[in-house]
């Protein structure tokens, strides 16, 4: 874990303070819980994604994996909060379990929509569940907190791309959109807490880099099923939609493409969450929370006694 007595300079020239606690998080970046509403109440297009089935798919597939991926993050850290001896963090451990619930609860939401109109949401999500389900078996209680730092690096990555390249959302509808950026903005936000459970946990440089090729992998590959099978169920697999959707994850300006720096990033020994490519900053959330204020019901101070 950093130091936290020294104050790092990051790649952007910022300045990582230390706030009323141990914990390196730039200033104003406060883990905090706030409770949502979005508006499904009347639906969505099947394809919400500017009427790309391909695009709307993919991403419609993914929120299926929040419900066992969340579960999974919240018991991996809880699991070893033992070792976690800062009050602050334990704080923040308790508003990530808060964050990462209320996502959940919200995209299960979303997956009834979609589930409503025909689309195998249960099969998705048991793809992801039995993935995890593995992990849990073979992996010990460090390795699977690893795998949390790991998906907790792709989500705030995803979301650092979001606010960097909002290209990739486009067209999307935008009550749809409002899920996705909150989910986006609040993963950003607690991209460091698990890490430095890991770190105070003894996880190893080995163990972190492991879990990010075989977590990553996975996630891509279970994805790209998801979306082959549902695209198979509408007929529309074998399109130019298809051909588009693949160039709008592997093309030059691709959503994989441009996460391969952010998985790079990952190997470099002592790689911080919050030291690089961190477009996310206590800037960019309060900007986000003012434009969103209609959707946010109630929002509170992280707390341990969420835990
Ligand atoms: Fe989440
Ligand atoms: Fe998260």
């Amino acid at each position: 874990m950093l130091n936290s007595q020294y104050v790092l300079f990051v790649s952007k020239q910022e300045v990582l303070v230390q706030m009323d606690s141990s914990l390196q998080r730039p200033d104003g970046v406060v883990v905090t819980y706030r409770r949502m509403r979005f508006d499904f109440e009347e639906g969505f297009d099947r394809y919400w994604h500017g009427g790309s089935a391909f695009r709307s798919l993919f991403w419609t597939q993914l929120s299926t994996s929040f419900q066992p991926g969340e579960r999974f993050f919240i018991d991996s850290a809880r699991a070893l909060k033992g070792v976690v001896d800062d009050p602050a963090l334990l704080d923040e451990l308790g508003a990530f379990c808060r964050q990462e619930g209320h996502h959940t609860a919200q995209h299960l939401k979303f997956d009834e929509v979609n589930a409503a109109m025909g689309i195998d949401v249960e099969g998705c999500r048991a793809r992801f569940a039995r993935s995890l389900s593995r992990g849990r078996e073979i992996y010990g209680p460090v390795m699977q907190l690893g795998v949390t730092c790991a998906l907790e690096h792709f989500t705030s990555g995803c979301a650092d791309m979001l606010f960097a390249t909002p290209d990739i959302a486009e067209g999307a509808d935008p009550r749809v959109q409002a899920l996705w950026t909150w989910h986006a903005i609040e993963e950003a936000e607690h991209r460091a807490t698990c890490f430095d459970i890991f770190e105070a946990a003894g996880g190893t440089y080995t163990q972190r880099v492991t879990a990010l090729v075989i977590s990553w992998l996975s996630i891509l590959l279970i994805s790209l099923i998801n979306t082959a099978v549902l695209l198979s169920r509408d007929g529309r697999l074998w399109t130019w939609d298809t051909a588009a959707g693949l160039w709008y994850l592997f093309g030059t300006k691709g959503v994989v493409t441009r996460l391969v720096p952010t998985f790079l990033a990952y190997f470099r020994p002592g790689f911080y969450p919050w030291e690089e490519g961190a477009t996310v900053d206590g800037s960019v959330i309060r900007a986000w929370q003012e434009r969103n204020a209609a959707h946010i019901v109630y929002l509170d101070a992280p707390t341990a006694a969420a835990l």
